[in-house]
């Protein structure tokens, strides 16, 4: 089997993770919610590992990150917390639904959004943000890379806009986090939203949120949290105050393990690594007929995503076909992004994306070509 939907979820982790994993089982209790051995060693490996996590970002205070059960998890943290009816969001037409959903929800409650436009290769329209500002906009919630398309945003020129207009800087980093490097306090980022079990190579159901300190978001969850036990309101301190009920873990566990190989193989290195896979596909199968990609394929700016669809086939059948024929995973379909899509005009048809992977090999990518070669021959598609 080959495995090219990392960007759904990564596929293959460090092994250190999955025996990380199966360890904790024998040594951590709750952290947090007493003194004995198992429940101090939990709070050490989170403390270790939110750690690590603030190495990675570039934060100062660790305390400032929450763990999350995914990425969705904090961003609805985010934006269900931060935004009162009367607020102006801005946010781009490039979003994944765990961004567009939570916004609509809170367009019911009176928040108003814009959007900021991309072009027909999924580019943002940077040059307009200025034009969606308004006296009321109290952020920018942006993605750092489009799931469908991979392009990267330009984050450094939305951090000058939000820092110029005094704006709440607000970034989905699901499609980045662990492949690019992010420094948040450098990059003016004031809240990072990232899930554990992508670029992280951690396991699922892990993540997490990091809130600029000076910023005050109002929980989605409240609970138990192991102490003020006797308070009505939950803790507003961070990081419990966005930390109720027992964290994951058992899958932290493993993200400490997936943690220890980013940080000792470098988030640069691995970065090139997947660009330059991604790379030698593009170029592999940018001139077979009938090929159609996606995204701002010649740039340099982009995550390991190459997406694309052979003639007017539905990208359902390719996959099927790419699965039962070639053992090759791909997603395809609308990808949770439908307003990327409605830009892409790819609504009816979707797309079919291939995501790589540091572990992924060249001669599994030149499979990959070869496949989809054969099955546009076999289509006896036209260029488009
Ligand atoms: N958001 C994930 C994807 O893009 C699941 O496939």
């Amino acid at each position: 089997m080959m495995y090219f939907d990392h960007a759904a979820t990564s596929f293959h982790k460090p092994p250190q993770v999955a025996e990380a994993v199966y360890q904790s089982f024998g040594t951590i209790g709750n952290a947090g919610r007493g003194a004995h051995a198992p429940t101090l060693n939990a709070a050490r490996l989170i403390y270790d590992t939110r750690q690590k996590l603030a190495d990675l970002f570039g934060i100062s205070d660790a305390s400032r990150i929450a763990f999350c059960c995914n990425a969705t998890e904090s961003l609805n943290t985010a934006i269900c917390g931060l935004f009162q009816p009367g607020d102006h969001v801005i946010t781009s037409v490039c979003e994944h639904n765990s961004v567009l959903r939570p916004l609509y929800r809170m367009e019911k409650q009176g928040v108003e959004i814009s959007f900021l436009q991309a072009d027909a290769k999924g580019r943002m329209e940077y040059d307009s943000l200025e034009g969606l500002y308004r006296s009321n906009t109290k952020a920018v919630v942006i993605t750092h890379a489009s799931n469908l398309t991979g392009n990267i945003t330009d984050l450094l020129r939305i951090a000058e806009f939000t820092r110029r207009h005094n704006l709440l800087l607000v970034v989905d980093a699901s499609q980045t986090a662990g492949a690019i490097p992010i420094l948040v306090e450098e990059m003016g980022i004031d809240v990072l939203c990232f899930t554990g079990h992508k670029g992280l190579m951690g396991p699922q159901g892990t993540g997490g949120i990091y809130v600029r300190e000076g910023i005050e978001i109002l929980p989605f969850k409240v609970g138990g949290s192991g102490v003020h036990s006797f308070d009505r309101e939950h803790p507003s301190v961070m990081p419990t105050a966005l930390e109720a009920g027992t964290v994951n873990g058992h899958g932290i566990a493993g993200l400490n393990a997936a943690l220890t190989f980013l940080l000792e193989t470098g988030v640069e290195e691995i970065g090139k690594r997947e660009r330059a896979l991604a790379r030698r596909f593009l170029n592999g199968v940018k001139n077979i007929p009938g090929v159609i990609l996606y995204g701002d394929t010649e740039s340099e700016m982009r995550t390991s995503i190459v997406t694309l669809n052979i003639g007017e086939e539905d990208s359902a059948q390719i996959s099927d076909i790419l699965w039962e024929d070639y053992e090759i995973c791909v997603r395809a379909g609308a990808h949770c992004a439908p307003l990327m899509h409605e830009t892409l005009k790819t609504v009816r048809q979707g797309a079919v994306r291939f995501s790589f992977s540091y572990f992924n090999t060249e001669e599994e990518i030149d499979h990959a070509i070869a496949a989809v070669r054969e099955i546009a021959e076999e289509m006896g598609t036209e260029l488009p």
